[in-house]
């Protein structure tokens, strides 16, 4: 992936203030924003990626030869980059997705996490306060930071809870959440104290294509297919509020066009599961896809809990839903087609039982 030297300059020259730097485009959520951002418009991507474990070229292989994207494979923490890309390529947003993303991995090892969720946010934030303050008039109004955040930052919801909305006080419980939370904050002091044009938004839990099978619908899915156990932790009757990654990221795209300075936005499905109705709803998609092994559903094993696992999780979108006009297309019992074609491509084939 990414182009040579010379369509670089052609890339800058030609688009300077109008293309945008996206930050771990080649992740899960990274990825299908790119494919759609280049699906629906035409502004030209350039991508910084460290390709981690969780980065993945492949994810990006319908635009390997599309001059309107640029891979570039690099650290967000690495300012001397940074500073170059934004200098090369003269963004007129940045679209900042690149983190760890995994709780269980935070658990194990939160020093990564506080690494890139943290000071690589810093860093992020601050070659793009140094650009932004070098542009003319025009550009540094339109320019826009806008930070890709969750609602895990907002902690754990009792199930008579109303959701989260973006007056929610911040408790956020584990490594995870805490260096989401603390990037989130440092987004927040660039606007108020340098008045850094930024947007955060805040997502509930995603699900859809090229997601990494550590997060459960996909775990579930390659488990199942494997004929391995599906393990659920606890009881089963944690809640998620899910919400299709490409609802979601039109959500970028809307808050990126229309989102004021300085706001954050909730963005969420209205679609609250237990993870075991989750996972039941995939064996029996499962079923449909491999009646001779059903039911899948008897793989279901319970594990123990994850320590200072949240029990509810909820998002209220009102206020992107009414200052902003956006709305949530694919509704979760709708997505189980979507699922199909996916375990097809991802599994069908390459991983017979
Ligand atoms: N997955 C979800 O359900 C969900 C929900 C709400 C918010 N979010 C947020 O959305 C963003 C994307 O999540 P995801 O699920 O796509 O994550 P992911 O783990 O699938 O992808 C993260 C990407 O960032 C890259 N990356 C990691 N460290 C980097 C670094 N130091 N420099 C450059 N690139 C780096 C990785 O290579 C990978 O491509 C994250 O900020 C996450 O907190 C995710």
């Amino acid at each position: 992936m990414g182009a040579a030297s010379n369509a670089h300059h052609t890339t800058s020259r030609r688009h300077g203030h109008q293309l945008i730097l996206v930050t771990g485009g080649a992740g899960f959520i990274g990825s299908n924003f790119v494919l759609d951002w280049l699906a629906t418009g035409n502004t030209p991507v350039v991508n910084l990626d460290r390709l981690t474990y969780a980065g993945n070229l492949h994810n990006l292989a319908a635009i390997k030869d599309d001059s309107r994207h640029v891979f570039v494979r690099g650290d967000i923490a690495d300012r001397a980059l940074v500073a170059a890309l934004l200098q090369r390529y003269q963004p007129r947003a940045i679209v900042h997705f690149a983190a760890e993303s995994h709780v269980d991995r935070s658990i194990h090892g939160p020093a990564e996490f506080i690494q890139t969720n943290l000071v690589g946010t810093f860093a992020l934030l601050e070659e793009a306060r140094a650009y932004w303050s070098g542009l003319p008039h025009a550009p540094r109004e339109a320019f826009r930071f806008l930070h890709v955040s969750t609602d895990e930052v907002y902690g754990s919801l009792a199930a008579e809870d109303p959701a989260f909305s973006e007056s929610t006080p911040y408790a956020p419980n584990s490594p995870y959440a805490a260096s989401k939370a603390g990037s989130d904050h440092l987004v927040r002091a660039y606007h108020h104290t340098y008045g850094l044009p930024t947007v955060t938004t805040n997502c509930s839990n995603n699900y859809g294509p090229f997601q990494f099978p550590e997060k459960l619908i996909p775990l579930i899915i390659l488990n199942a297919f494997r004929d391995k156990a599906l393990p659920i932790y606890g009881d089963g009757r944690n809640v998620r509020d899910w919400l299709y990654v490409g609802d979601h990221c039109e959500g970028i795209r809307v808050a990126l066009a229309r989102g004021l300075s300085g706001e954050t936005y909730n963005i969420g499905g209205r679609a609250e599961r237990t993870n075991i109705d989750v996972v039941t709803a995939v064996c029996a998609i499962m079923d449909e896809h491999r009646p001779q092994n059903a039911p899948h559903s008897r793989l279901i094993t319970y594990v123990k809990d994850r320590p200072g696992h949240d029990r509810r999780y909820a998002i209220d979108p009102g206020k992107i839903e009414r200052e902003l006009g956006w709305r949530p297309r694919q509704r979760f019992e709708d997505a189980s087609g979507e699922y199909r074609t996916w375990v097809a491509t991802n599994y069908g084939e390459r991983n017979p039982a």
